[in-house]
């Protein structure tokens, strides 16, 4: 896909003085996490702000939980392409997926309902019930590793047990082999940590990007070339037989839909798992009142996703001039959609900065909302919950055993470490 030059630029009076690269700097977000404090200012101040910071192009800070709804259900007025997160703007211009890739992600109607449709069948409750059993399985054994001899124990909670548990159940509902899992893990940190130095190859971005995507092509048209000759009951199979139009999805998108599916199927709901551990130690009465009631857990799960909402932004582009609360929107302007602010909107969360195991209603927008809501939201929440319902009444006790590490990304937000000191009874 290619990268296209912004609108030229044009100075918008700025209500609120906030340096708006805040709300993108990947470095921030590794110091100080989610930037809430400015969401709130500008939720109150100017809740559609236009920013055009130093080494950015500009965009337009979407932070209101009606706006980010009203953008998201006009997909052909505001488009997913071309920009898909803000970034540098070398970054951007370097940006695997947006730029070389044909995604879910970056595919508007009617394309995208056509592909999407071809997994949709996939991740539907009546499906997915079938692979319940290797989740609680899961679910067992991490749990009972971290239990080792009953006694005080510490581990990373983050590599141990929360990148693990997704990772080994969408390889699974993809037919990858366990031996795989490692390469799937290694590649995904690389490209969500794409700006952490913990997870570069070797510093040179550029390099590293088209490294990592050589990588992952390669795996995947190997993968893709098996399940054509022998097919299997795997969603690799799947993708790799469907036709459109009678013939079969180009390879280009046959890939970007391997590569898709497979990395925001673990990344998001690793950071989900890990934010929702540290949330339930920073609010000690809320993991009593989970052990005390674990009928809440199914609402524990949604506020644990709402609280930490791992995805913080996408992009939408305005396809042609039109107004957004009160505002003109320019043709090629891009509104950068931060869905973690408008889960902390006080218009619609009653006191939404309080973590609330059993909050209800929780029209929480994590997964998004509209034409490309989260296709693996049933999944993420059949996780989550399985692996609480294991974790919750083993604990005898929890806290936190050093600092906990952010990633550096204001893409997908979470923790890259997680110490903790625990003490687990046995099951049962
Ligand atoms: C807590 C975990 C998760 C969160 C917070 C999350 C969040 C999101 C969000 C916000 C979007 C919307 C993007 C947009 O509007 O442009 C999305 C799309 C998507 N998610 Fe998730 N996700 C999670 C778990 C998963 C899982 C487990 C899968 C499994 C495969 C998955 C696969 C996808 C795919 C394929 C899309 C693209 C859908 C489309 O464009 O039509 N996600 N996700």
């Amino acid at each position: 896909m290619p990268w296209r030059e912004a609108a030229p630029k044009l100075a918008y009076p700025a209500v609120v003085k906030i340096d708006g690269s805040e709300l993108v700097d990947p470095v921030r977000y590794a110091a100080k996490g989610y930037p809430h404090e400015l969401w709130t200012e500008l939720r109150r101040e100017d809740p559609l702000a236009w920013f055009d910071p130093e080494g950015y192009r500009g965009f337009w800070a979407v932070t209101k939980h009606a706006d980010l709804c009203e953008v998201s259900k006009q997909p052909e007025l505001f488009s997913s392409e071309p920009r898909l997160v803000v970034q540098r703007e070398e970054v951007e211009a370097t940006e695997a997926i947006g730029n070389t890739m044909r995604t879910l992600v970056n595919m508007d109607p009617p394309d995208h309902r056509i592909y999407r449709g071809l997994a949709t069948p996939w991740f539907k409750p009546s499906n997915l019930r079938r692979i319940e059993e290797r989740m609680v399985e899961s679910a067992k054994q991490l749990v009972g590793r971290m239990m080792r001899d009953g006694g005080p124990q510490e581990c990373d909670f983050v590599t141990e047990v929360a990148a693990l548990h997704p990772l080994r159940l969408i390889a699974h509902l993809f037919g990858l082999p366990e031996e795989d899992e490692a390469f799937i893990l290694r590649a995904t940190n690389e490209l969500f940590g794409a700006q952490d130095p913990e997870f570069q190859r070797t510093g040179d971005r550029e390099r590293d990007m088209a490294r990592l995507q050589s990588d992952f092509f390669a795996y995947f048209a190997k993968t893709a070339k098996e399940r054509r000759e022998s097919p299997k009951e795997d969603l690799a199979s799947l993708l790799a037989t469907s036709e459109i139009d009678g013939k079969p999805i180009p390879e280009l998108e046959l890939l970007s839909y391997y590569l898709i599916v497979l990395t925001a199927g673990h990344e998001t709901t690793r950071n989900a798992i890990a934010g929702g551990l540290l949330a339930l130690m920073e609010h000690p009465g809320e993991l009593r009142r989970l052990q005390a009631d674990p009928d809440v857990t199914a609402c524990a799960v949604d506020e644990i996703i709402r609280w930490t909402s791992p995805v913080n932004q996408f992009v939408r582009t305005a396809t042609r001039k039109t107004r957004l609360r009160g505002r003109t929107i320019r043709e090629g302007d891009a509104l950068c959609l931060f869905y973690a602010s408008a889960n902390r909107d006080e218009d619609v969360f009653e006191d939404p900065f309080r973590f609330r195991v059993d909050r209800r209603p929780n029209p929480h927008l994590a997964f998004g909302i509209g034409e490309h809501f989260c296709l693996g939201a049933t999944l993420a929440r059949m996780e989550i919950r399985v692996l609480l319902e294991e974790l919750v009444p083993r604990l005898v006790s929890l806290e936190l055993a050093g600092e906990p590490e952010r990633l550096a990304s204001s893409f997908v937000g979470g923790l890259k470490h997680l110490p903790i000191r625990y003490q687990i009874r046995p099951a049962g």
